[in-house]
């Protein structure tokens, strides 16, 4: 890659490199490979699973029952792929998300997590899953690894009048469990339908699961990260994406030597959007 930086950038990468240095001082204890909740300042390390009476009496009271399925997985498939192919715009697929009992995070989660940013953005960024922050508020990437994306975006002249995020799941996977292949597959066609939707002029996915899950690829992030693809799901009658995969802001808290890569990650979408 023979990208060339100017003064403008190199300048922001240092201060995003001394943003670093207070990002790792904020005191985040990794809960999970993806995805840290904690506030950014000095907390308790956040417990491993919600407390049930964090959760709204709603949501206690349905409880998951997977011993009892009411319909086969491809049954389940072929009515998600329906509800969220009927959807005609981006209001009618969060109501049909909010209709969809087809995986269970919904029951143990308090709010739908369906989007945030503008949906008319030339940049769409998909991530995994929401964690405790995104589930109270109802919007992705609020919490600290939120606030990291959003520095980053900034860095590059980016905010969220200018991007559109959500995420491969909208419900999150309680105590921020890695959501397990059947919950992906099941809430599949609902983010296929997203990105139609919004029709971004490039994608970029946040982390190893909406990388690997979108691309539908089982090479790991550090394997994908920084190279163009083109998305299309299949039998889709549109255009490919351009689309790129960067590491997840989760796990540049913890590894802060990652952030020069994603850095030129970023400068590099940044100079492919229109
Ligand atoms: N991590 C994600 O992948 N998505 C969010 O919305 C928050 C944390």
């Amino acid at each position: 890659m023979n990208t060339q930086y100017n003064r403008a950038d190199l300048l922001a990468a240092l201060q995003w490199q001394l943003a670093s240095g207070v990002d790792e001082a904020i005191g985040e204890h990794p809960v999970d490979r993806t995805k840290i909740t904690a506030k950014p300042t000095a907390q308790p390390a956040t417990p491993p699973a919600e407390p049930a009476t964090q959760r709204s009496p709603a949501a206690r009271a349905r409880q998951p029952e997977p011993s009892a399925p009411l319909a086969s997985a491809a049954e389940l498939g072929a009515n998600a792929r329906s509800l969220a192919a009927q959807a005609p715009d981006l209001a009618a697929l969060r109501a049909a998300l909010a209709a969809f009992d087809g995986c269970a995070l919904k029951n143990t989660a308090t709010n739908l997590v369906f989007g945030d940013g503008n949906p008319q953005a030339r940049l769409m960024l998909v991530g995994e899953a929401p964690g405790r922050d995104e589930d109270r508020q109802g919007l992705p990437f609020v919490g600290a690894s939120g606030q990291l994306l959003d520095v980053m975006l900034s860095y590059v002249g980016l905010d969220r009048t200018t991007v559109y995020i959500t995420n491969i799941l909208p419900w999150r996977p309680p105590g921020n469990r890695q959501p397990t292949s059947a919950e992906i597959t099941a809430c599949l066609p609902f983010i296929e339908r997203h990105i139609e939707l919004v029709a971004p002029a490039v994608l970029v996915f946040l982390g190893g699961t909406a990388a690997k899950t979108l691309l539908r690829t089982t090479e790991g992030i550090t394997r994908l990260r920084g190279r163009w693809f083109d998305y299309a799901p299949p039998g889709a009658s549109t255009t490919p994406i351009p689309a790129m995969a960067t590491y997840h802001p989760a796990y540049l808290l913890r590894q802060s030597a990652q952030k020069r890569a994603a850095w030129r990650d970023l400068l590099t979408i940044r100079q492919r959007l229109p």
